[in-house]
């Protein structure tokens, strides 16, 4: 958990595995968490972004793309693939924005799921070739990663290794590492 007290919605989010695969998200919180990803910024607003949601007839199929690892996302009764293009995005001096452009929208997607009472996992383990024949996405798009959406349920539905992941301390490595100052690699005075 964060040490300096940040926004409710950042300290209570985490990649949760145990959904009640008996509640439905309603169709007024999938409008909510869409419209949030839409409200993302992006580079010249080009927001190149692009999801497939899915809750019926594709989800079933979406559940075979599934990496043996990620198997506790077939209990969520929503999955939505984040799909880009490289083209969709900027590309500034040699720099390609689609993949930032689609990350911001995914977490502010996934804050509003937050806010919503529901988990928003992402996830990048899963069979993206096989995923975009099931969803008909065209070849030249990618699918950077799964949202698993859900209500939280029991941890029950989880085996042992799952389990000890959802019961582990969300950790993240120190500001000394990744935050410098005033020049690459300087600490904070
Ligand atoms: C691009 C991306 C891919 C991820 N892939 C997986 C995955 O395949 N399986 C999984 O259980 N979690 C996956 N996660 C969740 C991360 O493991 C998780 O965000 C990280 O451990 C930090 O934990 P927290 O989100 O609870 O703070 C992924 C997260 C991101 C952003």
């Amino acid at each position: 958990m964060p040490e300096i007290p940040v926004h409710r919605l950042i300290s209570a989010r985490r990649s949760a595995r145990a959904f009640d695969p008996r509640r439905p998200v309603e169709d007024e919180k999938i409008s909510a968490i869409l419209e949030a990803a839409r409200w993302a910024p992006s580079c010249a607003n080009r927001q190149s972004w692009r999801y497939v949601v899915c809750r019926g007839s594709s989800l079933a199929a979406l559940r075979d793309c599934l990496n043996p690892g990620n198997y506790w996302a077939v209990h969520a009764p929503l999955i939505a693939a984040a799909v880009t293009r490289s083209d969709l995005g900027c590309r500034i001096t040699g720099r390609d924005y689609a993949g930032l452009d689609l990350g911001l929208s995914m977490e502010s997607l996934i804050l509003q799921c937050v806010a919503e009472g529901l988990i928003g996992h992402p996830i990048a383990g899963f069979d993206e070739e096989k995923a975009k024949t099931a969803l008909a996405i065209p070849s030249d798009h990618r699918i950077f990663a799964l949202i698993i959406v859900g209500y939280p349920g029991s941890e029950d539905i989880l085996d042992e290794t799952a389990l000890a992941k959802e019961k582990a301390p969300r950790t993240r490595l120190p500001p000394e590492e990744t935050v410098f100052w005033e020049g690459w690699g300087k600490p904070r005075t």
